[in-house]
């Protein structure tokens, strides 16, 4: 049997047996499927065999049509080849533009990047390839929404002995990251009733917006060297409130002991909220580890967190711990949002976590880490000593405020159009004051890149005139 005759990919064609000739119509549709652009240049037809057997018809007709439509250009058959739509067929529809590719990046300091060639592919293969041996069929049917159990056991042994976290499996829900898992309990929270949630002035943009986007009305409160400031809290009177205490976004300050307290006696008092986002808490060089809050009031403490800063963003895995009244309706969320995550995925990060793979893997990332750390610190210090640096006791990225009057906005698009890419801080600010800054990603950027691009950054802020 050629190669032509196995191959039989599903073509959408429905033939009238009303008269008309089978051959015709069957070539009108192809031309018209072409036309249309459903059928793509390149795209490798079915075998004459194949189609003919999926169309009831005799072979001589689908060979007859296809020999008709290489005729008229719109198909290609090679000497036992696969007939495919031709390259240069016509298309009716105009092309969609093809999305800007802007300038290569040589140098990526974007916030919020792991070492993506650190990334333990061996490790995470083994996990994979192991799940996939050992799950039942059954595991690959519908599964629980809030998470697969083993999962949820892993994570809440995980997180009570990494983060100081309580965490019982039953009120654990796990989501495609913790974006997902922030809109969901905002969801939740919004369904019963709440209005308006607290955020951090400056704070993680992408986050406020999705408050906003799942109903929620932000309330920017002012963040200083001790963290959110937990008087303005109070007075704003909001239903719940997103923090980021063991490393705030984007200034890197830890959330002092004086006001973690008052922030918890806030939530008791009020009945309000408290969405806590561990988002890189494992990441810390020269400083005591700071334990998750939640483990101090697991009733009044939602904690959020994920693989995004320890393994990769594009997992999209995340969790939230959720005090008892929320568990229920959490999950119910999720439900309603995705049926649920990637079973496989799940099994897969249990069993890394379960052999000790994520501890291992974050022993060796801290140390390149640390030292990806000094050298930006040490490239600054030496280059561009107008700027301050904050936030570098933790995390996988430095703020760096710049001097007054300096255009950070053009600051970043000039370093992008030479392929150094960053993030500005304004997005961040909503209405507390403050100096212009960026945010300078390390984790993902060799030390040798780091001082380069810490040279150019200082070339163009000098052409900017705020070096
Ligand atoms: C403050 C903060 N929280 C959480 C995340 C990660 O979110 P996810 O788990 O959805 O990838 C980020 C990513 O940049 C972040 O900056």
């Amino acid at each position: 049997m050629a190669a032509a005759d196995r191959f039989a990919p599903d073509l959408l064609v429905r033939l009238e047996r009303d008269g008309r000739p089978l051959r015709l119509q069957l070539e009108e549709q192809l031309r018209e499927a072409i036309r249309a652009g459903r059928l793509r240049p390149g795209t490798a037809l079915p075998s004459t065999r194949a189609l003919a057997a999926d169309l009831g018809v005799s072979r001589g007709v689908v060979v007859e049509a296809y020999a008709q439509l290489v005729a008229e250009g719109w198909l290609v058959a090679g000497q036992g080849a696969r007939t495919r739509v031709a390259a240069a067929a016509r298309q009716a529809e105009p092309r969609a533009t093809p999305a800007p590719t802007g300038p290569r990046v040589r140098i990526d300091f974007r916030p919020g990047l792991t070492d993506l060639a650190a990334f333990p592919r061996r490790e995470w293969l083994a996990s994979l390839r192991r799940v996939l041996r050992e799950a039942p069929d059954a595991a690959l049917g519908w599964q629980d929404p809030r998470g697969e159990r083993a999962l949820r056991e892993t994570l809440a042994a995980y997180l009570g002995r990494s983060r100081g976290a309580l965490a019982d499996p039953e009120r654990i829900v796990v989501a495609t990251g913790m974006t997902q898992a922030l809109v969901l309990v905002a969801g939740a929270l919004r369904r019963r009733g709440a209005r308006r949630i607290a955020v951090e002035d400056p704070g993680f943009h992408i986050h406020r917006d999705a408050l906003a986007h799942a109903g929620l009305e932000p309330v920017a409160v002012p963040v200083d060297e001790g963290g959110i400031d937990t008087d303005r809290l109070a007075a704003a009177a909001p239903d719940a409130v997103l923090v980021t205490p063991a490393h705030q976004q984007p200034t890197g300050v830890v959330l002092a002991p004086e006001r973690r307290a008052a922030l918890l006696r806030w939530a008791e008092e009020t009945g309000a909220l408290v969405i806590e986002d561990d988002y890189d808490a494992e990441h810390r060089y020269d400083r005591e580890p700071v334990g998750a809050l939640q483990g101090l009031a697991p009733e009044r403490v939602a904690y959020l967190g994920s693989p995004s800063k320890t393994l990769a963003p594009s997992l999209r895995l995340g969790w939230a711990v959720l005090p008892s009244a929320l568990a229920g309706p959490v999950g119910e969320e999720k439900l309603r949002a995705d049926l649920g995550s990637p079973v496989l995925d799940q099994l897969a990060l249990a069993d890394f976590i379960e052999r000790g793979e994520l501890d291992r893997h974050l022993r060796r990332t801290r140390r390149s880490y640390r030292r990806r750390r000094d050298a930006l610190v040490g490239a600054l210090a030496r280059l561009l000593p107008a700027a301050r640096v904050t936030g570098i006791a933790a995390g996988l990225h430095a703020l760096v405020l710049l001097p007054e009057g300096t255009d950070e906005a053009a600051l970043v698009e000039r370093a992008l159009e030479r392929g150094i890419a960053l993030a500005p801080l304004a997005p961040m600010r909503v209405a507390a004051p403050g100096p212009p800054g960026v945010l300078i990603g390390y984790a993902n950027v060799a030390e040798t890149a780091i001082e380069r691009g810490v040279a150019e950054l200082a070339a163009i802020a000098g052409e900017l005139g705020s070096a």
